[in-house]
């Protein structure tokens, strides 16, 4: 099944009210119109109202870099599905590493994240990946199982057909250190076929993004492998030039 790939940029903690207008404005004018992936951008949540008028009618899908377990009440510092909705969000990545590893959220934290982005008609990227650590006990896999299980078992394997996965192996993330082809195609055929035991159907036309250090010169390398659909991108995003050219390498 033909896959449309899908490039993201995750800008986390950084920018301006002003320069994130300017990375947007030179994005949108960057961007062809017969692009073959779909773009998207994840601005910090308080940039997100500018980015949403901003955005509007244009072709690149607005996104939150996280996404609140609980719909409305007293959580204080959360943003909920429904508020990011009223924005024009369609995306929001859930148990990105730096969630997981800075901010302590847990695997089950994480999956009730991502079922209220379900629930509300948000695409949640769900992040996985192992540390340099656990890599080298050789526990990736099992560090996948338990990540992708804890959404499984909450949310059910076809919940996977209104979602995104991202391979994010912690050691690459922001390191300047990229996996090799073969270790992405490795966890990401792995991840796919763990999802194709239980929905075959969901599992072929799932979009598996690999982040971490993907830069213009290793984009088309990565983007070209058979269970990589895109890519989910950190620093490389916050230059127009470096995310539309790794976008179109996709
Ligand atoms: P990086 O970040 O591209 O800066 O490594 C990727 C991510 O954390 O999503």
């Amino acid at each position: 099944m033909a896959r449309r790939p899908l490039v993201v940029g995750n800008w986390k903690m950084n920018g301006t009210r002003a320069s994130a207008k300017a990375l947007l404005a030179d994005i949108l004018a960057g961007l062809p119109t017969d692009a073959r992936a779909e773009v998207g951008v994840c601005p910090p949540a308080v940039f997100i109202p500018e980015a949403a008028e901003a955005l509007a009618g244009k072709p690149v899908l607005l996104g939150a870099q996280n996404v609140a377990d609980q719909d409305e009440g007293a959580y204080t510092g959360e943003v909920s599905a429904p508020m990011l909705r009223e924005f024009g969000c369609a995306l929001a990545i859930v148990g990105h590493s730096e969630r997981r590893l800075i901010y302590g959220e847990s695997d089950k934290l994480i999956a009730a994240r991502y079922g209220k982005a379900i629930a509300h008609g948000i695409t949640p990227i769900l992040c996985v990946g192992e540390t340099l650590e656990q890599r080298e006990q050789g526990s990736t896999f099992a560090v996948i199982d338990q990540q992708l299980g804890a959404v499984l078992e909450a949310c059910g394997a076809a919940s996977l057909r209104k979602a995104v996965i991202a391979y994010e192996p912690v050691w690459a993330i922001g390191t300047g250190r990229t996996a090799t082809p073969e270790q992405a195609q490795e966890v990401h055929a792995y991840i796919r076929r763990q999802i194709a035991e239980r929905e075959p159907e969901v599992a072929a036309s799932l979009r598996i993004l690999y982040g971490g250090s993907v830069k213009p010169d290793n984009a088309g390398a990565l983007f070209g492998l058979p269970d990589v659909d895109g890519g989910l991108i950190g620093g490389a995003s916050l230059d127009a030039k470096s995310f539309l050219s790794i976008s179109l390498a996709a």
